[in-house]
């Protein structure tokens, strides 16, 4: 039971922010023929805001401190790119999310005493997770199919879709097996770390794509970058490379974490020329941080 919610707020705190953002970045990014779009996307964002603030509410002195040092819940940089990304896009962001984050403190090992009905209020949690998430996954699904089929015009790359598309279904398979609706106890350490190659792979792809045309050099580091991911994608493919794989996705994570962190420096700071909205930079830091910490587990 212990297990159960430890996990469960854990993977809120952490997809519950990447989903509240994912629609942000929709809403961003559709025209005023698509209003009821962007409208649908606001309503899930503050319904995610909403989920996000209740599992804050649960997870002190609850969830463990790796995960809240971890860097895949806020950076350094986080409050600045909301503070930004709100007065860019016209979009009001519940900074006070960020902040409660911040202060939450971590568990005690062996010591942790958790409240009476915790356990209920987890499971209400996690239902609800996996409604808006059906939601979210429904929307960004009507999006892209609208994108591809050109019947509409979004400012988000129809990888992008496709990639945040992917990100949600991995959440919902997440709570899907935390609520016992999948039959697998736990999913396979490879599955999990071929989602998150692709994932960063695609990082790279349209982080090269959204870069002014005048910033070669960091064009050609993020396509160095995506070329890698592909190869570590091709080895570990390979059945006996699993061992090899996971140290080298360790390596290539940590310099491409160290890519990104400059890179969210350069867009806060406007040293950096591109399409990318500050919380959509520090969004991508936040997803290798959270990837370090599962590969170094
Ligand atoms: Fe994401
Ligand atoms: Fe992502």
């Amino acid at each position: 039971m212990e297990a159960y919610i430890v996990d469960s707020l854990e993977q809120h705190l952490f997809f519950g922010r990447i989903m509240k953002e994912h629609a942000l970045f929709l809403e961003a990014g559709f025209l005023p023929p698509n209003s009821g779009l962007a409208r649908e996307s606001e309503r899930l964002m503050r319904a995610f805001e909403g989920l996000l603030s209740r599992a804050i509410g649960l997870s002190d002195c609850v969830v463990r401190r790796r995960v809240l040092d971890s860097g895949e819940l806020f950076t350094p940089f986080t409050d600045c790119a909301e503070r930004q990304t709100q007065r860019l896009t016209g979009i009001p962001i519940d900074r006070t999310l960020t902040a409660r984050t911040m202060a939450l403190a971590g568990n005690h090992r062996g010591e942790i005493c958790l409240p009476r009905g915790l356990d209920r209020q987890v499971r209400q949690l996690n239902r609800e997770g996996l409604r808006l998430v059906d939601q979210l996954i429904d929307l960004k699904e009507r999006t892209l199919r609208g994108a591809d089929g050109c019947a509409l015009f979004t400012a988000n790359y129809p990888l992008l879709i496709e990639h945040i598309l992917r990100e949600a279904r991995h959440y919902r398979g997440h709570l899907a097996r935390l609520e016992g609706m999948d039959c697998r106890c736990c999913r396979e350490p490879c599955e999990e770390e071929l989602f998150w190659d692709q994932i960063m792979m695609e990082h790279a792809l349209f982080m090269r794509g959204l870069l002014d045309p005048t910033e070669e050099e960091l064009i050609r580091t993020a396509d160095g970058f995506a070329g890698d991911y592909r190869q570590l994608l091709v080895a570990s493919a390979a059945a006996n490379a699993k061992v090899m794989g996971c140290q080298n996705a360790l390596e290539l994570t940590r310099k491409f974490r160290d890519f990104k962190h400059a890179g969210v420096e350069g867009i806060e700071s406007c040293k950096i020329r591109a399409l990318i909205l500050p919380l959509l930079a520090d969004h991508v830091l936040r997803e290798a941080n959270h990837y370090i910490r599962l590969l170094e587990e």
